[in-house]
């Protein structure tokens, strides 16, 4: 098994998994900088250009390359405009368990995108990379997240007590899981 995941584009229905571009610094500094984002996942505050082209341009590839994940921007294959993006991160490549993360852009909410890019996400993972676990981590109360978990077919297992860090400090946090048996 290699320890790198190999750089990919996953089309799933309605939306495009594939790898950031500086095309998308703007629009990822517009929804990294959204107030909801930055209430769940703790982003560099405030969000500046600067932090977008090295997100868009660097960090996103070199996380890949370092084998800690894979970082998608998920798209509108109509005109590739960046809807949200969705990510693995701290990979075990010895046990083959991974960590998805997400967030989708304010202009693209309330269509279940996330809950899409995750299930996508998820069987390629377990299927054609071989992987046994998936899992994801919100916090207590982050109702969409936790709605977009049980909607990409993952099953809750228990709470994490103060497992996760938001800005405004430490939080109790909801694991969910997804395994090849649940495909
Ligand atoms: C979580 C997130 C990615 C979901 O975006 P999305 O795919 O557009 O999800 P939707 O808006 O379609 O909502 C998913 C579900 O949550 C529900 N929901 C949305 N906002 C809600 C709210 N304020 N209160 C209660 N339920 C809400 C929707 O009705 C939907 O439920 P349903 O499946 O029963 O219809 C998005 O809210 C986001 O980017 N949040 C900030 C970043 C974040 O929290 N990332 C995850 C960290 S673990």
């Amino acid at each position: 098994m290699s320890d790198v995941f190999p750089e990919r584009v996953l089309h799933a229905g309605s939306i495009t998994l594939r790898p950031f571009s500086a095309d998308d610094v703007e629009d990822n500094r517009t929804a990294c900088a959204d107030e909801v984002v930055q209430r769940w996942i703790p982003l560099p505050r405030p969000y500046t250009v600067e932090a977008s082209v090295d997100w868009c341009t660097k960090t996103a590839h070199t996380l890949r390359e370092s084998g800690d994940g894979i970082h998608f921007a998920i798209s509108d294959p109509a005109d590739g405009r960046l809807l949200g993006a969705v990510g693995l991160k701290r990979t075990d490549w010895h046990e083959l368990v991974s960590e998805v993360g997400y967030w989708i852009a304010p202009w693209a909410r309330g269509r279940g995108i996330a809950a899409q890019a995750t299930r996508a996400l998820g069987h390629w993972l377990l299927t054609e990379q071989g992987f046994e676990r998936l899992e994801l981590k919100a916090a207590v109360g982050n109702i969409p997240s936790r709605k977009t978990a049980i909607k990409a077919g993952l099953h809750r297992e228990g709470i994490l007590r103060k497992a996760g860090r938001l800005h405004a400090g430490r939080v109790d946090v909801v694991l969910y899981s997804l395994i090849p048996a649940d495909l």
